[in-house]
Parts: structure tokens; C-alpha cells; sequence
């Protein structure tokens, strides 16, 4: 236990060119216990669908999850990627031990770290990463356009940004009705405008001048009643 929490300290150190404590006495941000749970069939697709949008199979280089949380997601994406690094980046430090073991029972120790980190002032370096991507976090965020310019700066020159809520859009139309089916039984349904959301999007992105960005509204055939959620992709112009 206590070599797993100091080798997370020290690769959150070396990982970053801002030096940041990997741990902190901040409060917890709250997310729903027990909603991961209902979710667990989101991930394996969503990481399927980054991987192949951004052609990451191949790609070596830095990939960071924006609260991550138990970090599920990275699993999967270290599962179909060869050569990246991922990296968790939560507020909520008190996650990262069962995100590390988590790694480690999957196999992936080495390719994977954790740091503290407030979306709103990331603790990376200028264009240190090939690749942000988080789900499920950025309604939690406390200053929406503060946190889209961090991305934008620790994002590399040609890299890429994908950033929501919700599903994507290759999962099974039935898998995400029943999830939503039974976060309502565990008395969690997310209650959000989804067009008001994209509006909000829309924004910070034009008072940001990110260019080419994409919302991307999940709309499968035939799933009106289901909401796939929101998310937005963008790429940092390669000249910058
Ligand atoms: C609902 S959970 C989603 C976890 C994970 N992304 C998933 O899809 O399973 C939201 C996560 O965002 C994190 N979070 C909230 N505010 C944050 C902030 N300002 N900066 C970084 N992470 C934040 C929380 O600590 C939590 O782990």
C-alpha cells in the first residue's frame, strides 16, 4: 500500500513541469456513489470509439483523463492503445489508490499515473499532452471557459480534445436504455438540457477561438426517449 502511494507521488512529480502535490487537503468534488456501477458498460465503447476517432492504437505519447475518477475509462483506453501513457487527473485525490490497483490488476502498472489536478489550473506544462478526453466531469467544473483555455494550453500543438457527458454513440441503443433505466431505480437520473448545454459549449468555444470545434450529440435510430448526452471535440491548430 504504502509503495503504491509513493510511487504515485513521485510519477506525479516527474510527470509534470509544474511540480504539484499529488495529494491534497482539498475537499472532494461529489459525484454519485453507486452511479459507476450502472455505468460500467459505457466505457469499454467509449474507449473503442476515442481510439479509433483519434487513431490512437499506435500513437505513443500522453493521454490525459479530466476527472477520471476510478478511472475505467483509462483501463479501457490502455487495453487499446500500445504505447500511450494516461494519466487521471482528479480533484479528488482520495480516488487514486483504487484507480492504481485497479491498473495494476489489469495489468497496465507503467503505463498509467495520477495527479491532482483542478480542470480550472492544470498542473502540466504547456502543450504536454497528445490528447485530454473525460466524461462525466466537466458539469462539475466551476469556471467552464477557465478550464477549456487550460486544455487548450496543456494540448500539444495538433492535439486533441474530446470532452462530455453521457454515451457515445456506438453504444447499443438497449445497453443505454437500460442504464438509464436502472439509474433511475438507484434514484439517479442526470437532469440536464442537452440543448442548453451544446448553447454553453458553443460559447466558451467562440470566446475562447477555438476553431473547428465539433458538438457532437449522440442520436441514435430510433432512441428519441434516450439521452445519449453531449460532448465536445476540438483540435489545437498544429502551427500554434
Ligand atoms: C461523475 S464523476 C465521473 C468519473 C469518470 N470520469 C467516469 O466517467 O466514470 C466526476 C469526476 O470529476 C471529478 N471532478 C470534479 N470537479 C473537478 C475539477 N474541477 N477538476 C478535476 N476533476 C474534477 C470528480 O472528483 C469525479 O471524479
Amino acid at each position: 500500500m504504502r509503495s503504491v502511494a509513493l510511487r504515485l507521488f513521485v510519477i506525479g512529480i516527474l510527470l509534470s513541469a509544474k511540480p504539484a502535490l499529488a495529494f491534497s487537503q482539498e475537499p472532494p468534488a461529489k459525484h454519485p456513489r453507486g452511479a459507476s456501477s450502472a455505468l460500467e458498460p459505457v466505457y469499454a465503447p467509449l474507449a473503442e470509439q476515442i481510439v479509433s476517432d483519434f487513431q490512437l492504437t499506435e500513437k505513443n505519447g500522453i493521454g490525459i483523463d479530466l476527472g477520471s475518477g476510478p478511472g475505467n475509462l483509462i483501463v479501457e483506453l490502455c487495453r487499446r492503445t500500445k504505447h500511450m501513457h494516461w494519466i487521471n487527473a482528479d480533484i479528488d485525490s482520495s480516488v487514486f489508490l483504487g484507480f492504481m490497483n485497479k491498473a495494476h490488476e489489469a495489468g497496465f502498472d507503467g503505463r498509467v499515473s495520477a495527479m491532482h489536478a483542478d480542470a480550472t489550473a492544470l498542473p502540466f506544462r504547456d502543450s504536454y499532452a497528445d490528447i485530454i478526453v473525460s466524461r462525466g466531469s466537466f458539469q462539475f467544473w466551476d469556471d467552464l471557459r477557465a478550464a477549456f483555455a487550460e486544455i487548450y494550453r496543456v494540448l500539444k500543438p495538433g492535439g486533441a480534445a474530446f470532452i462530455g457527458r453521457g454515451f457515445p454513440d456506438n453504444l447499443p441503443l438497449e445497453l443505454a436504455a437500460k442504464i438509464r433505466e436502472r439509474q433511475r431505480e438507484g434514484g439517479f437520473v442526470p437532469e440536464y438540457d442537452v440543448d442548453e448545454t451544446a448553447r454553453q459549449l458553443k460559447d466558451m468555444a467562440e470566446s475562447l477561438k477555438i476553431a473547428g470545434y465539433k458538438i457532437r450529440i449522440p442520436k441514435p435510430a430510433g432512441g428519441d426517449g434516450v439521452n445519449y448526452g453531449i460532448w465536445i471535440e476540438f483540435h489545437k491548430s498544429a502551427s500554434k
